[in-house]
């Protein structure tokens, strides 16, 4: 094992409490050779056994007698390195670490490829919630057309705190962090960097093809504010941080993969929106299965460890039987379609004056830039005047263009909450 922290110490604990019912599904005991960690003295939430563990994770991985690698330190390096090492030297790897995936996955299958080994990796997406397997096995003879995930529990628990109280993003950002669901410094998470790293995992499974971290693109939750969620409210729909990754069609015709995370407006009735706290789910379009979704606790060091135990369970068997499991499948090798060319839907709240014509020039705006209206909401008179306008669907640079355009009209006053909208009917 590379680390024994929040998710290492459960792993060792359960390959303990758990020995035995472990060597009967694999077919031979499970034992722990060694814990390499960055110092000994660190406090951990297990005891390890007495002389397994060691600073010196570079010999541990090279080792003769190893023939699994569980990497749970997180980050790029030395955990690349160490990984490369692990196949290099014959051992298959097991590993919840969606950052380097996401950035250099290409790299660490190559060499498993080379190497004959497997490279599991469950843990890395949505934490205990059984959703890379589904998308690299059960679904192997499907098409899946879309994923809609709710990736990341930090950014749900504040967005449902704010649906739920009212709050705005920095006291629910402060709840979070008191009650242990947010770090100290959240920016990976309100800044939508984790969800966009298991994004990028989740399409290049769901659609056979290779994405990165580099290629999603990201908003995070941090402009969200009280009135966008009481926006949503009145729409009967409900905020979410979603991570999607869908199969559309570029200028030329062909297919290419739409990935992004961001915050939308989903309807109340959508399964997502019932999904509550620092709760995960995704949500899977395949063209034969039609619509799955898949729920559950998405971090935590015992769910995760959960995940990371079925994968060593399956690649020590494998390596038993003499066998491999699937490896990458990116013979697809669509593109990546550019955020502009992607076709979006948005919630537009404006502050305009209230006289004859505004109404009638607002739909003119929507129309210059090629938008067509599906609802458009008046509410409030005189100085409270408000229209709500929702766009079927269209580009985004199209979407965005039409904003920047009410912007700069001399009857808007304010456009005061812009959301993309999601799984809602057309
Ligand atoms: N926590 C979760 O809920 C969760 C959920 C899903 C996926 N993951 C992924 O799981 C991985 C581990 O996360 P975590 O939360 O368990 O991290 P963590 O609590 O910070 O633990 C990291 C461990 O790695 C060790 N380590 C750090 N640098 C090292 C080095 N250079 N050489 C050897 N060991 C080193 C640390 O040693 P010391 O103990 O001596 O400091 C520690 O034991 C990450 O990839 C994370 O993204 C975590």
């Amino acid at each position: 094992m590379l680390g024994c922290g929040s998710v290492g110490s459960q792993v060792v604990r359960l390959l303990g409490e758990q020995a035995d019912d472990l060597a009967a599904r694999v077919g031979a005991p499970v034992e722990l050779v060694g814990v390499a960690v960055r110092r000994l003295d660190s406090p951990r939430e297990v005891e390890v056994p007495a002389g397994l563990l060691t600073t010196d994770a570079a010999a541990l991985v090279a080792r003769d007698d190893v023939d699994v690698v569980i990497e749970v330190i997180g980050g790029i390096e030395p955990a690349r390195s160490l990984i490369l090492s692990a196949l290099e030297h014959g051992a298959s790897v097991v590993t919840a670490n969606k950052a380097l995936l996401a950035e250099d996955g290409a790299t660490l299958f190559e060499a498993a490829e080379k190497a004959g080994r497997d490279l599991y990796y469950e843990a890395a997406v949505a934490g205990a919630i059984p959703i890379l397997r589904p998308l690299r096995e059960s679904l192997a003879g499907d098409k899946v057309t879309r994923v809609l995930g709710i990736v990341n529990g930090t950014t749900n628990f504040i967005l449902d705190k704010m649906d739920t109280s009212g709050a705005g993003f920095g006291d629910a950002l402060e709840e979070a962090q008191a009650l242990g669901y947010a770090e100290a410094d959240p920016t990976a998470d309100v800044e939508g960097f984790d969800a966009a790293a298991k994004a990028a995992i989740l399409a290049s499974l769901a659609f056979h093809s290779r994405v990165t971290a580099s290629d999603v693109h990201r908003e995070g939750i941090t402009e969200v504010s009280a009135g966008d969620v009481r926006s949503a409210r009145d729409m009967d729909s409900v905020v979410k941080l979603l991570a999607i990754a869908e199969l559309r069609t570029d200028e030329q015709g062909e297919e290419a993969v739409s990935v992004r995370v961001h915050p939308a407006m989903i309807p109340r009735s959508h399964p997502l929106a019932s999904v509550r706290e620092a709760y995960n789910a995704v949500f899977v379009e395949s063209e034969a299965a039609g619509q799955l979704m898949f729920y559950g606790p998405g971090a935590g060091g015992s769910p995760t460890a959960s995940a990371v135990l079925g994968d060593l369970v399956t690649v020590a068997r494998n390596h038993r039987q003499g066998t491999r499991g699937v490896g990458e499948s990116a013979y697809a090798d669509r593109a990546v379609l550019p955020m502009g060319e992607t076709r979006t839907r948005y919630h537009v709240a404006i502050d305009v004056d209230d006289k004859a014509g505004v109404l009638a020039a607002v739909a003119l705006a929507f129309a210059e830039h090629g938008v067509s209206i599906q609802t458009v909401r008046q509410e409030g008179r005189g100085d409270d005047a408000q229209l709500v306008v929702v766009s079927h669907e269209a580009t985004d640079a199209a979407l965005s263009a039409t904003v920047d355009h009410l912007r700069g009209m001399d009857i808007v006053r304010e456009v005061t909450s812009v959301m993309r909208v999601e799984g809602a009917e057309e």
